[in-house]
């Protein structure tokens, strides 16, 4: 089995980032880098964490005309990233350049390309706040139907929350990958996630990747931390 951990780096510092990704490197499948790390240490952060041999999920949620998203993926694959975000309400031309750009510009490398993951409705959003950007405001129809047009914009993979898996599952073809973060190992305080899985639950209702930060990095020993994880999956 793969090592389906993927350890967010969600610190502000490059120092701080490359600490953690260098003492955990053995033990997850990949690293997630998002808008603060990046904004603050810049691309090259993500030269300088796969260097350490681990992948790197650079979560920026793309979300813009098409020529723009495709000019940012194509960025985003030269900097050698495996897994990428864009938003599924950019529409479907702009997943769909999206996908394009990143076959495209792996293409003269000989590497496979990375995987372009739609983000469906963010978990900060209820049927209220729906409604009043105009949109269908039961949040399960939103995220089948953004998931749904996704998947036939030839996007290869999504992120959603532990609760929409099995759902996600159901209606979705096998071979698109699930990443879902929310997950808790019940050992720590709750934070902000109000819905989770543990890491064994989240797999077994259908996640090919699990996103996990404050479990590790806020972890005291954040190396014990993830071994523990992994364990737990076997
Ligand atoms: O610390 P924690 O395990 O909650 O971190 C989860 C990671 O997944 C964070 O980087 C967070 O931004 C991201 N995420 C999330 N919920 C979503 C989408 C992304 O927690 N719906």
């Amino acid at each position: 089995m793969q090592n389906p951990i993927i350890a967010a780096l969600d610190v502000p510092t490059a120092e701080q980032a490359l600490k953690l990704a260098h003492e955990i490197a053995p033990v997850v499948g990949a690293f997630k880098i998002g808008k603060e790390l990046f904004t603050s240490a810049g691309p090259d952060i993500v030269r300088r964490v796969r260097d350490t041999g681990a992948a790197v999920f650079l979560d920026l949620k793309f979300h813009d005309i098409p020529n723009t998203v495709a000019h940012a993926v194509a960025a985003a694959v030269r900097l050698d990233v495996q897994m990428l975000t864009v938003h599924t309400s950019g529409g479907r031309a702009m997943m769909q350049a999206a996908e394009q750009a990143a076959q495209a510009t792996v293409q003269a490398s000989g590497r496979a390309a990375p995987l372009v993951l739609g983000v469906t409705v963010l978990t900060s959003h209820d049927a209220g706040s729906l409604a009043e950007i105009g949109c269908e405001p039961n949040v399960g129809q939103q995220v089948e139907r953004l998931a749904r047009l996704a998947v036939q914009s030839g996007l290869r993979g999504l992120v959603c929350s532990p609760l929409e898996l099995a759902a996600l599952r159901r209606m979705l073809p096998a071979a698109v990958q699930l990443v879902t973060p929310g997950i808790r190992t019940g050992t720590e305080k709750a934070d902000d996630q109000k819905r989770t899985l543990t890491p064994r639950a989240a797999m077994a209702a259908g996640a090919s990747w699990l996103v996990i930060g404050r479990p590790i990095y806020a972890a005291t020993n954040p190396r014990l931390a993830a071994d523990a994880i992994l364990a737990s999956l076997a």
